[in-house]
């Protein structure tokens, strides 16, 4: 989990905003107060006001400005940024929705930017995620290189959305983290991790699996595609007359040389693969399993989170419901989270339109649909990954007892030949 805020050094504010009108005010100030910070820190007036305020006083944390009263919106940001002490994370809000716009704040340094009108969990995702960057170790922090987060994503079942995951998560951490980030992706013959990115594939991740003894820190800077500023793939779609032909070393040495060129490893990993090379989960520091909410994805929930606790007890389990619907599940949460005696760790609503709006944009789900609750979902999923010490252990959650008690499957199985057979022991 992300640390809690401790008033920094210096006596800086957590948070400070600046914004132009009452409403937007009336929305943020109960968020604010939510984050545990102080309303009377939500001032009347715009970036001006900003940029008065802070030439005479200490920086905040965290920074909302309006921009809806600026004429030159890009230019008085750098009059904010001369003022601003470096560190702080500043969020911008405005009423122009302009991808160029947007694309240049973030280029100057803003770290988000909110379209008007503001909604309440809209603004609470933007903080939340404000916060985990701030208190995230910042890349000029020499304790900062020697740590590696790797994550590997598994689907309990085929297609139930791990590689959409595996591709967000890496462009949340590249992207809004601003960390550098590799991306491995293991579906060799049938990868979407370059797909999703727009990007070709190319020969690296073959020729690594063709010659394991080639891999080395050269070898990933040529073999590797970049995708943004922080974030490089290796992805492939092996022909598929070929059966995948190694030993798993090839991947074994790639992660290794992740651990030395990048901050986070991001590992798109089939169900197969972890079958077959058990041993890629040695160094792994944290495994999503994406599931659905249905009954074969429960059965293999269970038996993956025991496979897990036996071959690899170092990596820290976290369940993802997604396409999640509300009433039309196969099997209630509750019942889910009974039969695996485990919380569900974060929930992802099914949303059609967004995962047509990343293919057309040729984006990552979470990129190409920023202001969704999907997309808040995932955010949130980035940031615990992101607050995940290496030292954390396998902790299960309490397994959660209901009163239903577990699924027993066996006579759920006996009863499918019946169409109505409802999952409620
Ligand atoms: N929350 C969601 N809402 C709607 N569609 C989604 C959601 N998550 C993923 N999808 C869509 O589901 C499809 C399958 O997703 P994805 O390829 O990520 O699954 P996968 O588990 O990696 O599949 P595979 O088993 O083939 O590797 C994609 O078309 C994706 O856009
Ligand atoms: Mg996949």
């Amino acid at each position: 989990m992300n640390a809690p805020w401790k008033p920094g050094p210096g006596g800086r504010d957590p948070f400070a905003a600046f914004i132009c009108d009452e409403a937007a005010l009336d929305t943020l100030r109960p968020v604010v107060i939510e984050m545990g910070w102080q309303p009377e820190k939500c001032a009347k007036g715009g970036l001006r006001n900003a940029v008065q305020s802070l030439s005479v006083a200490a920086s905040p944390n965290i920074l909302m400005v309006d921009l809806s009263e600026s004429g030159d919106p890009l230019n008085d940001i750098n009059a904010l940024a001369e003022v601003c002490e470096p560190g702080t994370v500043v969020v911008a809000i405005g009423q122009v929705n302009d991808v160029r716009l947007y694309r240049d704040l973030i280029a100057s340094g803003i770290h988000d930017y909110l379209l008007k009108p503001l909604s309440a969990s809209q603004l609470r995702d933007a903080l939340t995620q404000a916060q985990a960057v701030f208190s995230a170790p910042k890349s000029n922090d020499p304790d900062a290189v020697k740590r590696h987060i790797s994550t590997a994503v598994v689907g309990t079942r085929g297609g139930v959305g791990a590689s959409t995951l595996a591709t967000s998560l890496a462009w949340m951490f590249s992207s809004d983290h601003k960390l550098p980030t590799a991306l491995l992706d293991l579906d060799v013959h049938f990868g979407t991790g370059a797909l999703a990115l727009d990007l070709e594939p190319g020969r690296g991740l073959t020729d690594a699996i063709d010659n394991p003894s080639r891999i080395d820190g050269l070898f990933i800077e040529r073999a590797m595609i970049r995708a943004n500023d922080n974030l490089a793939i290796l992805s492939a779609e092996a022909p598929i007359n070929s059966p995948l032909m190694t030993d798993g070393s090839a991947f074994v040495q790639l992660e290794e040389e992740f651990r030395h060129a990048f901050e986070m490893t991001v590992i798109d990993l089939p169900r197969n693969m972890l079958i077959n090379f058990p041993h890629l989960l040695a160094d792994v520091n944290v495994v999503i399993l994406a599931t659905e909410m249905t009954l074969a994805s429960a059965r293999d929930t269970i038996r993956i989170l025991s496979w897990l606790k036996t071959n690899a007890g170092h990596a820290q389990p976290l369940i993802v419901a997604n396409k999640v619907q509300p009433g039309v599940a196969e099997i209630s949460k509750a019942d889910f989270e009974a039969s695996i005696e485990r919380k569900i760790d974060f929930t992802i609503p099914y949303d059609v339109k967004a995962a047509a709006n990343a293919a057309k944009l040729g984006q990552t789900f979470a990129e190409a649909n920023r202001g969704t609750k999907a997309s808040g979902a995932i955010r949130q999923l980035a940031d615990r990954v992101i607050g995940t010490s290496d030292e954390e252990s396998a902790g299960d959650e309490p397994a959660k007892k209901s009163l239903l008690g577990g699924f027993d499957f066996k006579s759920l199985l006996a009863k499918k030949d019946k169409p109505s057979a409802k999952v409620d022991a």
